[in-house]
């Protein structure tokens, strides 16, 4: 049922406000007066001991799942100490690459069915891993067949585009991390910033929501051209793949999401006047490397397109021709969440005024069974 909307996908970005509190509920413990604040991932609780003890935590999964994933790894390093790896599901089974019994593997699907996701665990689970399910469907094989894991109840995604599972996604591994950290003193006032911030996300989200007709202004500037690139870094590196993928994937235009900081290592010789070029620019640790980033690019005339923290058009924008889209700022770690909103409705406005298919795009399934 898309109730009022002409697409699922539409419905699908514009419901995350309530996907991501129906994630967060009964999870987050904002205790009384001597509790301190907390997160309790029911599936998870009988195995966080073993979870910190492993040597490595590897995740893996595919597509947006993937990406869900490379958003969360720097909380996940900072507040475990854990070294996590990244695994693309077909590449850790084609190379079969090195799994230990001291590693925790988690198996990130919405569908919770992916074929080379389910290869990559049946892997896993030779090799003596623990292996941890972050899925979507409750029945799934992954929730099945994982010895541990978390739902991330986001209610049935039906667009082949996975936009309100992947903020799920981000929340839940999100709270992983918090859950792992446990109660270590020397980050309590971090872990409990996020807590506060992932309190407020829902309504962040319904703001950064706003600038839906900005992004369909946006979609008819770009929707004649042939290719569209995205930069990011840090915590928003998977926010320029998983922007990039949505054009993909829906809009059915060539689109890359780069790491910023490999921008001298080839890219930017593809920079000319014509090639629009998205920067991701929120306050965080990267944010003057970024500032740098853009200067070089408007030095070589790039057609840019910034996104940034609010009220930081100015100190973004090195001129006129810089078009700014301005999102929430919201804790760094969460900041994913709200930055990759405007990108799901670029990529669907895009598609609607090319009028391609936008919730079955040709080619696509919403769950890959097949190798
Ligand atoms: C569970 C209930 C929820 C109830 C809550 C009350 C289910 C599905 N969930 O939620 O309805 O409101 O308790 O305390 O009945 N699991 C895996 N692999 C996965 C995903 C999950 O093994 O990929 C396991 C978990 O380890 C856990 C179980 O499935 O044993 C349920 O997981 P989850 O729904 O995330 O647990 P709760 O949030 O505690
Ligand atoms: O169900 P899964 O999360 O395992 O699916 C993984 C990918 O097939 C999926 O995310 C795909 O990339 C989406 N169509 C992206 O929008």
């Amino acid at each position: 049922n898309k109730g009022n909307y002409e697409h699922y996908m539409q419905k699908e970005i514009h419901e995350q406000p309530e996907s991501l509190t129906t994630t967060m509920r009964g999870r987050l413990i904002r205790g009384g007066s001597c509790k301190a604040k907390t997160v309790l991932l029911g599936g998870l609780k009988d195995h966080l001991k073993t979870i910190r003890r492993s040597r490595r935590i590897v995740f893996v999964g595919c597509g947006t799942s993937y990406n869900a994933a490379l958003a969360a790894r720097p909380i996940l390093e900072e507040l475990s100490g854990v070294p996590v790896t990244m695994e693309i599901a077909s590449d850790l089974v084609d190379r079969q690459g090195p799994i230990y019994r001291e590693d925790t593997a988690v198996f990130v699907s919405q569908s919770g069915e992916t074929a080379d996701t389910l290869l990559a665990f049946e892997y896993a689970l030779e090799n003596g891993a623990l292996c941890v399910g972050i899925t979507n469907t409750v029945g799934s094989a992954i929730a099945r067949h994982t010895h541990c894991g978390v739902h991330i109840n986001a209610g049935a995604e039906i667009g082949v585009a996975s936009t309100k599972a992947y903020t799920s996604q981000i929340v839940v591994m999100a709270m992983l991390a918090l859950a792992i950290g446990g109660d270590a003193i020397s980050s309590q006032a971090r872990r409990e910033a996020i807590i506060d911030g992932l309190f407020d996300l829902p309504n962040r989200v319904r703001e950064v929501l706003k600038l839906d007709h900005e992004m369909k202004d946006l979609a008819k500037l770009l929707m004649a051209e042939q290719s569209l690139l995205v930069f990011g870094r840090g915590y928003n590196y998977a926010t320029a793949l998983e922007g990039a993928l949505k054009v993909k994937e829906v809009a059915l235009m060539h689109s890359e999401g780069m790491l910023a900081g490999e921008m001298k290592h080839g890219p930017l010789a593809l920079v000319d006047e014509n090639l629009p070029i998205i920067v991701i620019a929120t306050r965080d640790t990267c944010f003057s490397k970024q500032q740098s980033v853009i200067q070089q690019l408007h030095a070589r005339k790039g057609r840019l397109i910034v996104m940034c923290s609010k009220g930081d058009a100015a100190s973004v924008s090195p001129g006129e021709s810089c078009r700014v889209i301005e999102v929430p700022q919201v804790e760094d770690c969460l900041q994913p969440v709200v930055n990759i909103v405007p990108l799901q409705l670029l990529a669907y406005h895009l598609t609607v005024l090319k009028g391609y298919n936008v919730d079955q795009p040709r080619n696509l399934a919403k769950s890959v069974t097949t190798q």
